[in-house]
C-alpha cells in the first residue's frame, strides 16, 4: 500500500499546479478536492460561498476529504482551509504524507489577484492585509503538516523536484 501525497497550504501557494505535475511525474492519480466539490455541487466555489455560505462549503469539503482519504497512491491537492477542521487533518493523515506549500504574502497576492475567484479574498478592501491575517490565524494548522516547502520565487518544476526528493529520502513512498 502506498501513501497519498497530500498538498496543503494557503491559497496561491501552487497546490494544484504542483500536484498535477507531481502526479504526472510519479504516475499517480491526481485528485483536487475543490474540483470534486465543484463537480458534486455543479457550481463554482465562489458561487457556493455566495449562495450557500462558507459553513455549507466546509461541510461538503469534509465529506469529500473523508472520501478521498480512503484512496491510495494518489496526489491530493486540498483547498487552503482544509486543515482548519481537525477531522480533515486526521482523515488525510491516516493514509497520507502532508506537504505544506507556503509563499510570502506578496507572492500569494500576485498569484491570486488575476484570478478573482477566491471568495475569502475577493471582497476584501485590503487584500494583502487579509492574506497576512489569515496566514497568521492558520499558522497552527499548516504547521501540523509533515513537511513544509516555501514556493516563493520558485518554478513549479523546482517545487515538484523538492517534493520527490523529500519523499524518496524519507521513505514516504
Ligand atoms: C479556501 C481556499 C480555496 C477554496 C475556498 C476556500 C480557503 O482553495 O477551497 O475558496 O479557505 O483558504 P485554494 O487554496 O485552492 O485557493
Amino acid at each position: 500500500m502506498s501513501k497519498n501525497i497530500v498538498l496543503v497550504g494557503f491559497m496561491g501557494t501552487g497546490k494544484s499546479e504542483v500536484g498535477i505535475l507531481l502526479a504526472e511525474k510519479l504516475k499517480r492519480r491526481f485528485i483536487d478536492t475543490d474540483k470534486i466539490i465543484e463537480e458534486k455541487e455543479k457550481d463554482r466555489i465562489a458561487r457556493i460561498f455566495q449562495v450557500k455560505g462558507e459553513e455549507y462549503f466546509r461541510e461538503v469539503e469534509e465529506q469529500i476529504i473523508e472520501e478521498v482519504s480512503k484512496y491510495e497512491n494518489c496526489v491530493i491537492a486540498t483547498g487552503g482551509g482544509a486543515l482548519i477542521r481537525e477531522k480533515n487533518y486526521l482523515n488525510l493523515k491516516r493514509n497520507g504524507v502532508l506537504i505544506c506549500l507556503t509563499a510570502s504574502p506578496e507572492e500569494i497576492y500576485k498569484r491570486t489577484l488575476p484570478k478573482k475567484d477566491r471568495p475569502l479574498l475577493m471582497r476584501s478592501k485590503n487584500v494583502i492585509e487579509t492574506i497576512k491575517e489569515l496566514l497568521e490565524i492558520r499558522k497552527p494548522y499548516y504547521s501540523k503538516a509533515d513537511y513544509t516547502i516555501d514556493t516563493t520565487n520558485k518554478k513549479i518544476e523546482a517545487v515538484v523536484e523538492e517534493i520527490i526528493k523529500i519523499i524518496e529520502k524519507n521513505g514516504e513512498n
